[in-house]
């Protein structure tokens, strides 16, 4: 058990308390405000960010890799994501959440994936959802359906198999040109923001310049409306080199390993507990029970305690 309650006023100084939608969004793009996102699988880690101040919190399909252990992020299922999306959900006031339709999900038929976007938003509380590619037939007819999409160009690692890897997208001046126009036709289609991965500087500051509404980058250089990051990356909880555009701003990994290594020698040794972490029955209890011989040696523990004292209170 462990208590979960909200505090009031958690926000650090100077982050509003304003709840963050999609037309947040668009806001802070016209007033020239950078959007800070990340990706959040469960309740603590999203509480945290949350009351850091979060603009925008996103249950990605990461989780398969950095949560489950996966290889990629095909495997994941919506129910899967659902689970996680709902602890989020929980745990969230004020960043606006964003649940990532995973692979498989809206691939079919766009009824198909109006479907599965509902159950995000029904199910678990999710404020947007995320899909990659230039999809704009279902991006319209999700924002028809009155639910947000937030689009995903560049690198889609729901793309790994057709890519041939995780590799930097948008090299040459053509597949630019694509670009900004897949980017372009997302955002007539009613998407209210663009995740762009892996893509040169140049060309995410190109499209970032042309839409009017935000661009929020990973690995694409600072020029985009926000940025954002895996928490994992962030927090060193993976366990692999970092990729280029990564920015570690803690060692959790080295702070939690520590931690557990403590603890088990604690335990080894008997070091933990110790009495004042143990409950305690009552003296009348305990003499019920035939404790008086331990009910004696404390005694004279406590008095062997107090005469020490005492004495060094007198010779000082
Ligand atoms: O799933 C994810 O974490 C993402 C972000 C990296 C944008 O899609």
């Amino acid at each position: 058990m462990s208590l979960t309650t909200f505090r009031a006023g958690a926000q650090p100084l100077g982050v509003s308390h304003t709840k963050v939608t999609v037309p947040t969004l668009g806001e802070m793009k016209r007033q020239a405000k950078p959007i800070s996102a990340l990706t959040a699988y469960d309740y603590a880690t999203a509480r945290l960010a949350d009351e850091a101040g979060i603009d925008l919190l996103l249950v990605g399909d990461s989780l398969a890799m950095v949560v489950l252990g996966h290889e990629n992020t095909l495997s994941v299922t919506v129910d899967e994501m659902l689970h996680h999306t709902r602890a989020v959900r929980s745990a969230v006031r004020r960043a606006l959440v964003v649940a990532d339709m995973p692979f498989g999900s809206y691939h079919g038929t766009v009824a198909e994936g109006v479907a599965n976007a509902v159950r995000f938003v029904k199910e678990a509380g999710a404020e947007a959802v995320k899909i990659e590619g230039p999809r704009t037939e279902l991006v319209r007819a999700l924002t028809e359906a009155e639910i947000p999409v937030i689009g995903h160009l560049g690198l889609t690692p729901q793309s790994i198999n057709r890519m041939g890897g995780y590799r930097v997208q948008a090299r040459t001046a053509e597949t630019v040109r694509q670009l900004e126009a897949d980017a372009r036709s997302l955002a007539r289609a009613g998407a209210g923001a663009i995740v762009l991965e892996g893509v040169p500087r140049e060309a995410a500051a190109q499209i970032t310049a042309a839409l009017t509404i935000p661009t929020i980058g990973i690995g694409a250089g600072p020029d985009c409306d926000g940025q954002i990051l895996v928490f994992h990356d962030l927090v060193n909880l993976t366990f692999a080199p970092a990729a280029k555009f990564v920015r570690r701003y803690a060692d959790a990994g080295a702070l939690f390993r520590s931690a557990i290594e403590r603890y088990r020698e604690d335990v080894e040794h008997r070091a933990f507990p110790a009495d004042a972490e143990s409950y305690h029955l009552s003296s009348g209890e305990r003499r019920a029970l035939g404790m008086e011989a331990e009910l004696q040696a404390e005694a004279e523990a406590e008095d062997a305690i107090a005469n020490r004292d005492a004495l060094q209170e007198w010779t000082s």
